[in-house]
Order: C-alpha cells, then structure tokens, then sequence
C-alpha cells in the first residue's frame, strides 16, 4: 500500500462549483437522467446536452481529477494525481485509492469512481476491427460496422489514443520488444499498426496502443466531460448512489437516490423525460431489478433485501443478468535472458525518481508510457468458429516478461449474473469456458504458442506456469464484462433473449434506456473500453433520434 490518503468527497461536493448539492436537484426539471458517470454515462450525457437538452449525471464515486475535486496529487505535480500519469498506470492496483475506487457491492471487478473503469485501467486501447460486429450476428441489423463507423470517428476526433504518446517521438525501455519481435519475425508473424491498420488481426503484434492524450490518461473525464460542464444546462452530482428507477407501469417518473450525506431523495423527471442508465455490466442488472424488471427470483431478492420494488402485476420478467460474459484471461510468463524491469514505482511516488520526473515535465519519456511493450492478436477456427487471441505483453522481473493471454470474439461461453440479499450481484454461473469448443480452442493456441516458446531456438523458457495445462488453470477475469441486459431483436418479454431493442429501450418500458457495456450482444476481439465508447456514441444518436 502506498501512503495516498483517500480524499473526503463528501465535504469536496458542498464545496465545488458546478457540482450540484443535495439540496439543488431539481425535481421535474431534468430531460435526461443518466445513472453511472463512467465512459458510457459521460459521453451519453454530453451528446444529451450538445442535443439541447436538460441532463442530470448521478456518479456514486468522487472525482479521480484536480478538475472534478481531487486533491490527492502528486508530490512532484501539484495538477496530476496518481491516476493522471501514464507510468503509474501498472502499479495502480497497490495504490490506496484502488481500494476507495472499486467497487465493494459487485461479481467480479468494476470502479466506483467518476470515469468508471477507465479511471482505474491499463489504458489499452484497441480499435475495434469490423469483423467485431459483422460476423456472427450477434450485433443486430442497424449496429454492423458501417452504422457505427461514424459514431467511431467522433470518438476518435476527440479521443484517439496513441501508440507513440512521448512528445519527443521517442518510445522508452523498449528492451521486451526486441526481443519478442524478433521471436514472432522467426514464426511468419506481421508488424502493424494497430490504431491505423485495425483490421489486420492475425499472427500480428503491434506497439500498443494506449488511451492517453497530452501524456495524461485520456477518456471522457478528460475528452467529453468538461464540454458538458461548459453549459448551465448540465449538473453533476457525484457520491449519489441511484437506488432504482421509480415507475408508473410503464413510465419511468424518476430515479431514488442515497446521496453522500445518507439521506435517499427521489428526483423526479422533466414530462416527457427519460433515464438512462450506465452503471456498468455488473451494477446495471441490479438497478433493473431494484426497479422490478428481470427474472423473478431476482426481484424478489431486490425485494427482501429491503427495496421498494413496484407492485407484482408491473414486473417485465426480462432476462436481465443472463448471458453475462468475459474475456477470460491466462498468463504466461517467459524468462528471456534480456534486461529488463519494471519501474521504481515508490521512487516515482516520492519523487526521488528524477532522472523519469525531469523527463516527464517535458512531455518525455518512461512515464508517459503506459505498462504493455507489445501486444498481439491471432485466432483460430474450430467447427467453422473463428476465436480470437490478444497478447498484452509486459515486463515482469528482471528478464522475465508476462503475457497476459485473452481469448477474445468468437468464444461461445456465457454465464449469468445475480443479487444477493445485501444487495451484491454475483455471478450465480461463471461466463469462461463454458464451452467444449472454447476449451479446445483455447488449449490449441496456448498449446501452439507454448511450442512456439519453447523451441530451443528461442533460448526461451516457461516460468511459473510450467505448461500449456498450468497455463489454462491460471484463467482469471479478462474485466470486459457484457451481455447483462443485451440488446436485440428478439423480445425478451416473448421469450427471446435480449433486454433493449435496437433503440437501446428496455422492452415493456416507454422511457427506460441503458447504454453501457451490458447491451452489447457480443465480445470485441481486444480490450473493451474503444467499444464501450463507441457505441455510447451510437446509443445517444439513436436515444436522440427517438421522438
Ligand atoms: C481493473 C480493470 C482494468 C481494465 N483494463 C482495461 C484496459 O486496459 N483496456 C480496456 O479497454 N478495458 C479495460 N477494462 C475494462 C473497461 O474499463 C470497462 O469495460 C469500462 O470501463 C466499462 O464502461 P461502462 O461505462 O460500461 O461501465 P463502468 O466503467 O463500470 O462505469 C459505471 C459507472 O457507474 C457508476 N455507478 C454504478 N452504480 C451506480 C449507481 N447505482 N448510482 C450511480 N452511479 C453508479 C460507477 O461508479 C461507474 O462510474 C478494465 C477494467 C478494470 C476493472
Ligand atoms: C482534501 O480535501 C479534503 C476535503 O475537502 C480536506 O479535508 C483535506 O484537508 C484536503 N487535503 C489537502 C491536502 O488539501
Ligand atoms: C448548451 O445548452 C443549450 C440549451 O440546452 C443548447 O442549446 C446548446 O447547444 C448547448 N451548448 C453546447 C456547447 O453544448
Ligand atoms: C523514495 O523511494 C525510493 C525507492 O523505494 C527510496 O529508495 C527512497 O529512500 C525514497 N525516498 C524518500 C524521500 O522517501
Ligand atoms: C505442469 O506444470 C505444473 C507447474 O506449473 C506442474 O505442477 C505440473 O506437474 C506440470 N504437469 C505436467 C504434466 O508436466
Ligand atoms: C417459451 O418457451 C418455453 C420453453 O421453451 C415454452 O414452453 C413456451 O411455450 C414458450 N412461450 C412462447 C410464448 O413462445
């Protein structure tokens, strides 16, 4: 643990401008209600406003910027804190702010903190390739690729991510990716570009490509968020926990909330106003069975633990919380014999680390990196399946590099998510390798890779996990949590699968909208948060264009 003392966002809400207190939300004024400020709320609530309209964003976290009302910076930078500066991205997770980040009440990981999940990443950020909504058909007619590729250039207009984020041009410690190049030279494999050439998704490696603007972690806290705050029309309420929506049969009226203070308020929408909710893939499920939607055991587990769920004739039993998935994760560890290392992070910290810092407050160098030296992708097909691999590539100790190993689009698994009496959703069947075909895929590309390492050629050897079998039981959680309230075609109020139809909607409901990464149907073939974004973007147009 290092000694950051979490700030106190209670007393910072009373104290900042722009930021509404609980005495001034407004009841029946606001035309959009947005619940969750991490990428997909922020950028859903600024479309909002750039449209005209009136919009509330409820974050239950503090703000993780000196912008939103952080005062825990750096010792050396009085304007960044931790979380700002690219290099410290590896090592958030030993910070004490990781603790007051995430979040205490879901399966599996997920932030609690302005900016979500993209606060607290490793700030991998992976183009997403066509064949990520074009194949498969699990993305529905109106959300293939040529329907969302404008919604992709205006994230990118302000939102690009780099491979080559150092101002001076140049890329540091750049040791791993010698050697690793030069091992998949030797297999055929090709260099690309992944931000430029993202299509190209077989036996490639790249310079990773990372979501970071001016040297500082980028996102919509950064790249959306202070549009918004530009305009009278716009409030931000953070340390509010959204309880449920509160319905009239059909009609979402308002949303309840516990605000930082312990008191629970019900705000009330504008006529003709809607909520939309963004709490991320393991939070959403739980607003919508608070609100009486999902199946019914669910809410009646809403129910004893205390919630004011609507009356038994208005639940929409919908399948909320089925069909949750994952990027499952297996790492491989190789000694190399090269030189390399991860940073003193401590230094960094306390500053004594001046020869990076110097270099840093030039736009410069090893801390405007994040913690990846390559990453690639493959894939492979069984029984006509094409499944695909990502590689994020990492120094570890001394001349041992770690591979962490997704296996990405095109797996079948899927699992389903709960809630507990205490209000915790849990995962009741776990969404990895679920599948015959998934495991079989899986153990021939570790396996392959495995042979690949181990050929004498490379001077390469197996460390930790000794083989492929070590390698599959070290399966953790990839965090690109979807499919929780999945969007399609096929109603799920008349036994189909999905919980939004293609306009983002909650079947049943008349104003009742979700737009983070629980609608999506599918996984995308490398990191998540480019998509989470992207389909924000696309989910606000179509919200928007629904008179
Ligand atoms: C540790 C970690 C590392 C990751 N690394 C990467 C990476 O390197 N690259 C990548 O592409 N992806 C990565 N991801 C995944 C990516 O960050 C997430 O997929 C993405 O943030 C999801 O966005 P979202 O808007 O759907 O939900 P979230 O990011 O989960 O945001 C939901 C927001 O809603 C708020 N909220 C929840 N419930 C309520 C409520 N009841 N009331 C009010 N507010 C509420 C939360 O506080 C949060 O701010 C990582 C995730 C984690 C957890
Ligand atoms: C940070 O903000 C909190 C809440 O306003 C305050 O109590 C604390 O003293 C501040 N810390 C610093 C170092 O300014
Ligand atoms: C600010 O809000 C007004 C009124 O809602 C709207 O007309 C205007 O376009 C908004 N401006 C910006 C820059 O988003
Ligand atoms: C800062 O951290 C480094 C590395 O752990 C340590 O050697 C040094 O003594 C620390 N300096 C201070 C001032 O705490
Ligand atoms: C595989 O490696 C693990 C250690 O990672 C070891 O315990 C196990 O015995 C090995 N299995 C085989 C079949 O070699
Ligand atoms: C829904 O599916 C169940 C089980 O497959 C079946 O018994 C029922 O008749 C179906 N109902 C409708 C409306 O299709």
């Amino acid at each position: 643990m290092r000694f950051l003392r979490a700030s106190c966002q209670a007393a910072l809400i009373a104290t900042l401008g722009g930021l509404v207190s609980a005495s001034s939300l407004k009841n029946g004024y606001y035309d959009y209600i947005v619940v969750g400020g991490g990428p997909a709320g922020i950028i859903a609530a600024e479309k909002f406003i750039e449209a005209g309209n009136k919009v509330l964003l409820v974050e239950r976290g503090v703000g993780p910027t000196v912008a939103t009302g952080a005062n825990e910076t750096l010792v050396w930078n009085k304007d960044l804190t931790p979380i700002d500066l690219p290099g410290l991205s590896a090592d958030v997770g030993s910070l004490d702010l990781w603790d007051e980040y995430l979040c205490s009440d879901t399966a599996g990981y997920a932030a609690c903190v302005l900016g979500g999940g993209v606060t607290i990443n490793y700030m991998v950020f992976v183009h997403p390739p066509a064949h990520d909504f074009d194949d498969n058909n699990n993305w529905p007619e109106g959300w293939k690729w040529k329907d969302l590729k404008s919604a992709a250039d205006r994230l990118y207009k302000r939102n690009p991510g780099t491979i080559l984020p150092s101002a001076d041009g140049k890329r540091y410690d750049q040791g791993l990716y010698k050697v690793l190049s030069r091992f998949f030279n030797k297999l055929g494999w090709k260099s690309v570009d992944m931000i430029t050439q993202p299509d190209e998704k077989y036996q490639v490696y790249s310079y990773p490509a990372w979501n970071i603007k001016d040297q500082k972690r980028a996102g919509p806290v950064r790249t959306y968020l202070p549009e918004a705050e530009k305009n009278e029309s716009f409030d931000l309420n953070l340390g509010a926990k959204v309880i449920r929506v509160v319905r009239s049969g059909s009609q979402v009226t308002g949303v309840e909330v516990k605000l930082a203070s312990g008191k629970t308020e019900i705000v009330s929408l504008a006529d003709n106003g809607r909520v939309v909710l963004a709490a991320g893939a393991l939070s959403t499920p739980r607003l919508l069975f608070n609100s009486g939607i999902g199946p019914k055991k669910q809410i009646e587990t809403a129910k004893m633990s205390g919630i004011t769920v609507p009356s038994e004739k208005e639940w929409l039993e919908l399948p909320v919380g089925v069909g949750l998935r994952d990027h499952p994760i297996f790492s491989i560890y190789v000694e190399t014999g090269g030189n390399y290392g991860v940073p003193d992070y401590d230094a960094i910290i306390n500053g004594s680390d001046t020869t990076d810092i110097n270099l840093y407050k030039n736009g410069d160098g090893l801390l405007t990196q994040g913690k990846h030296r390559m990453i690639f992708f493959s894939s492979n097909e069984l029984h006509g399946q094409t499944r695909y691999y990502q590689g994020s590539c990492a120094p570890n100790a001394g001349s041992v590099l770690g591979i962490t190993t997704y296996l990405t689009h095109g797996s079948t698994s899927q699992g389903v998510l709960g809630l507990d009496s205490n209000q915790n959703t849990v995962i009741e069947k776990s969404p990895y390798m679920q599948t015959a075909d998934d495991r079989r895929a899986a153990r021939s590309f570790i396996q392959q890779l495995v042979n690949d390492i181990q050929n004498p050629s490379t001077g390469f050897k197996l460390e930790t996990n000794l083989n492929t079998t070590a390698i599959l039981a070290s399966q953790s959680p990839g965090m690109h949590y979807t499919g929780t309230a999945k969007m399609g075609t096929d109603n799920g109020l008349e036994n189909g699968t999905s919980v939004v139809d293609v306009n983002t909607k909650v079947y049943g409901m008349d104003n009742l909208y979700v737009v983070d990464g629980s609608i999506h149907p599918d996984l995308p073939t490398g990191n998540i948060q480019t998509t989470i974004m992207i389909i924000a973007e696309a989910a606000a147009a179509r919200i928007l264009a629904q008179k």
